[in-house]
């Protein structure tokens, strides 16, 4: 089963061609058009800017990567939630018409189930087991999710997924974007934070660790972040690689500690970590670490590199995984739903 995704859903425009076969996925193509230049100007993305962009990027990309006729697709996914209700809308505009047009099934993706799904696009897929517990760290989710299933016939959107754990404010790498602007590293902060704290030392200033004792599996990182503000401003000597290291020391040890914590309740047979923010290399590191010290049966599963920032590739494992199971949406009812929760 072939199947044509697309991603509009934040400022990447993106596209991809994914077969699926008895469960297996095979990339055939894959396009990231990003607009981190366009956005990098105004320090964060502004969605009206976001949705022209896309508007004048995607039928450039849909002719480079898809027939005309939609000869030899069976099926759309789009990501019709959550994120930028202008951006998301050039999106499932497109997927609508060419469901009507070409006559094929439309499936309607959830972005965080897209990045869930980014764990099935590496070679580790095989050794992924039900339940698995999966760490959700995005601009803007951070969430532990307890998932039990691919999704079942005819069950449409329930059942699969069970919330363990969420932010009470902002989400990680929201708090990694804020970070990188107090310490002039520009945007997206995220990576550009991991690259100055690996030349950093992490114990040069000493931050909290917000809610990492606490009887939940929450977090919080908007007081780290103000934390942050005030050591920076009140420090007299200070290297910008020290803070980097500092607050990702503590970012990345609350993420660990709780994972830990939720494991030894919900009892896994698989940890997945999925979001842009699972690109950074101390969270996989750390997280493996720890996995393979308290709980050596658990299977760690990190999705490449390329899969963990946006994508479109994710969005057709995704659609895949419900296309089997033929849950499809009416294309002239379908709907841009920027607040769609996962469960
Ligand atoms: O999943 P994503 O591409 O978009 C959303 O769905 O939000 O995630 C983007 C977020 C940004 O906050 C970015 O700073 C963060 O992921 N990020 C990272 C790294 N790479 C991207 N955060 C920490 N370390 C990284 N290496
Ligand atoms: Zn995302």
């Amino acid at each position: 089963m072939r199947i044509f995704a697309i991603e509009t859903s934040c400022d990447e425009t993106a596209m991809a061609l994914v077969d699926g076969t008895k469960g297996k996925l095979r990339l055939v193509k894959n396009i990231v058009a990003s607009q981190m230049k366009l956005h990098e100007k105004y320090g964060g993305v502004v969605p009206e800017v976001a949705a022209r962009m896309h508007v004048e990027t995607i039928i450039p990309m849909l002719e480079e990567i898809a027939p005309r006729d939609g000869k030899g697709i069976d099926a759309i996914a789009v990501t019709s939630g959550p994120g930028l209700a202008p951006a998301l809308r050039v999106g499932v505009e497109l997927a609508r018409t060419l469901a009507v047009l070409w006559k094929k099934p439309l499936v309607a993706v959830n972005h965080l189930e897209g990045h869930i799904y980014s764990n099935w696009l590496g070679p580790k897929a095989k050794s992924i087991a039900f339940p698995a517990l999966v760490l959700i760290v995005s601009g803007g989710h951070t969430e532990i999710i307890l998932m039990k299933k691919h999704p079942s016939t005819g069950s449409g959107r329930g059942g699969q997924y069970q919330r363990i754990g969420e932010t009470r404010d902002d989400a990680v790498g929201e708090a990694f974007d804020k970070v990188a602007k107090i310490l002039g590293l520009g945007y997206p902060g995220g990576p550009a934070v991991s690259v100055a704290a690996e030349k950093g030392d992490e114990k040069a200033f000493d931050l909290p660790r917000p809610m990492i004792a606490s009887d939940d599996f929450d977090f919080s990182y908007s007081g780290l972040k103000t934390a942050v503000l005030y050591a920076w401003s009140g420090a007299k000597k200070k290297r910008v690689e020290d803070m980097a290291a500092s607050f990702q020391a503590a970012a990345v040890e609350v993420l660990v500690t709780k994972m830990l914590k939720a494991i030894g309740k919900t009892k896994p047979k698989t940890v997945l970590i999925a979001g842009g923010v699972a690109a950074n290399k101390k969270l996989r590191a750390d997280l493996a670490k720890a996995i393979k010290k308290h709980y050596p049966k658990v299977k760690f599963v990190i999705p490449e590199m390329a899969f963990t920032t946006d994508n479109a590739a994710m969005i057709g494992a995704a659609g895949y995984f419900r296309a089997v199971k033929k849950d499809f949406v009416d294309p002239l009812k379908l709907e841009a739903d920027p607040n769609w929760q996962l469960v």
